[in-house]
C-alpha cells in the first residue's frame, strides 16, 4: 500500500501538532456537483450508485479533484445495515428513504438476522478497497456508520420523522424492547466499522444525527450508551497505525464532556455550539471537528471568509481542530462557495499553528 502523503487529518484528530488545519466536508460528494448528479443518473439510483464499488469511488473521488481537501468519506449512507437486515430500503426521487418492513413488534426485532459484514454489506467493502486503491495514499480514507439510535430510528419510524412518534413511544413505552433493537444495531454497526477499518479505512465515524432530539436522561440511555459501546468494540490500530474514532451528535453541544469519556478520539461540532466554549467543556481528552454553519455557504465569498476566520479564531491556537461544515452541505449551494471556504481555511488556518 502506498505510504500517506498528506496525514494531517489523522494527525489532529490525534492532536498532534500540524502546521495548518486539516479540513473536509460533510456531505462533499453530493448533489451540490454536477459530476455527482451525472454518475447518480448513470448508475440509475441512488442505491445502485452505493452498491456499485466503481461508482462509489468515482465519487468519492469528485471533490478531492476539485477542492485542496485532507481527506476521502467513503460514499455510501447510514441506512445501509437496516437495508442488509431485509427490511426493504427504498429512495424516492425528492422524498427520503422508505423501509417497506419496519421494525414495530417484539416479533419484528426476534426476526433481525445477525449480519456478516464481508456478507451482505460485501458492496461497502469492496468500495473501501477500490478507493484506497485509486486514492494512491493522497489521503486518507474515514469510513463510518450511523449511530444506533439515529438507525434504529429509520428502522422504527419507515422513513424520516419529525416528531419520532412510534420510536419514543417505545422508549417511553416499551424502553426494554428498544434496548434489544439497539444492542442488535450495536453489535451490527462494531462488525460493520471493523470491516471497514480491515478494508482499508482510516479513520471512523459515528453519525448521530437525531440524538439531539432526546431529553437528556434518554440521550444518556439510548444513544450515548451505545456508541460508548462500539467505541469500546473497534479496531484501533492497523497497518502500524492508529485508528481514530470521530463521534457527531447533532444537536449534542450540551453533552461534549460526556461524549468526551466515552472513548472517542475526536467529536464533530454542530454550528449552534461555540467551538470555544466545547474546547473547554472537553479540556483537551478529544480533538474537535468543525462547526461553519452549512448555510454560509449560500453568502457571497467574501462572507464566506470572514465566517471561517470567525470559527477558525473561536477554536484558537494550537492542534487538536478539523475544520468543517457543522453539519452536511446543502444540496443547492454553489460549488464555488465551498472552494472559497476551502481556500479561506488553507489561508488563515497556519496562523493558529505558530
Ligand atoms: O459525506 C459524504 O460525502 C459521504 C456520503 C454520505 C451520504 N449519506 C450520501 C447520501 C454520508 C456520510 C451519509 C450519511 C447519512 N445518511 C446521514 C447522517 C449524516 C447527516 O447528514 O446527518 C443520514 C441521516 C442519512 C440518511 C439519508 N440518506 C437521508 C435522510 C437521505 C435522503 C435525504 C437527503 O439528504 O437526500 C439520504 C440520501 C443520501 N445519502 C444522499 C447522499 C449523497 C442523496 C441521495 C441522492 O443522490 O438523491
Amino acid at each position: 500500500m502506498a505510504p500517506l502523503e498528506n496525514d494531517l487529518f489523522l494527525r489532529a484528530l490525534l492532536r498532534q501538532p500540524t502546521p495548518r488545519t486539516p479540513l473536509w466536508m460533510m456531505r462533499q460528494a453530493g448533489r451540490y456537483l454536477p459530476e455527482y448528479r451525472a454518475t447518480r443518473a448513470k448508475a440509475g439510483s441512488f442505491m445502485q450508485l452505493c452498491m456499485t464499488p466503481d461508482y462509489a469511488c468515482e465519487v468519492t473521488l469528485q471533490p478531492l479533484a476539485r477542492y485542496r481537501l485532507d481527506a476521502a468519506i467513503l460514499f455510501s449512507d447510514i441506512l445501509t445495515i437496516p437495508h442488509a437486515l431485509g427490511l426493504g430500503l427504498e429512495f424516492e426521487a425528492g422524498e427520503g428513504p422508505k423501509l417497506d418492513r419496519p421494525v414495530r413488534t417484539p416479533a419484528d426485532i426476534d426476526r433481525l438476522p445477525t449480519l456478516d459484514p464481508e456478507r451482505e454489506l460485501r458492496y461497502v467493502m469492496d468500495a473501501v478497497r477500490t478507493i484506497r486503491r485509486e486514492l494512491g495514499g493522497r489521503v486518507p480514507l474515514i469510513g463510518f456508520a450511523g449511530s444506533p439510535w439515529t438507525v434504529a430510528t429509520y428502522c422504527v419510524e419507515g422513513g424520516s420523522s419529525k416528531a419520532f412518534a412510534r420510536i419514543k413511544s417505545m422508549l417511553y413505552g416499551a424502553p426494554q424492547e428498544l434496548h434489544r433493537l439497539l444492542a442488535h444495531l450495536t453489535r451490527a454497526t462494531t462488525d460493520y466499522l471493523n470491516a471497514q477499518i480491515r478494508a482499508g479505512a482510516q479513520a471512523v465515524m459515528v453519525f448521530d444525527t437525531w440524538g439531539g432530539a432526546l431529553a437528556p436522561a434518554a440521550y444518556r440511555e439510548f444513544s450515548l450508551r451505545y456508541m460508548a459501546d462500539i467505541c469500546a468494540g473497534l479496531i484501533r490500530e492497523q497497518d502500524g497505525r492508529q485508528v481514530p474514532v470521530i463521534l457527531f451528535t447533532k444537536g449534542g453541544g450540551q453533552w461534549l464532556g460526556e461524549l468526551a469519556a466515552t472513548g472517542a478520539d475526536a467529536l464533530g461540532v454542530d454550528w449552534t455550539t461555540d467551538l470555544a466554549s466545547a474546547r473547554a467543556a472537553v479540556g483537551g481528552r478529544v480533538a474537535l471537528q468543525g462547526n461553519l454553519d452549512p448555510s454560509v455557504l449560500y453568502a457571497p465569498p467574501a462572507a464566506i471568509r470572514a465566517e471561517v476566520a470567525k470559527v477558525l479564531a473561536s477554536y484558537g491556537t494550537g492542534p487538536g481542530h478539523v475544520f468543517n461544515l457543522g453539519h452536511g452541505i446543502h444540496p443547492d449551494v454553489p460549488p464555488e462557495h465551498a472552494g472559497a471556504m476551502v481556500d479561506a481555511v488553507h489561508e488563515l488556518s497556519p496562523a493558529y499553528h505558530r
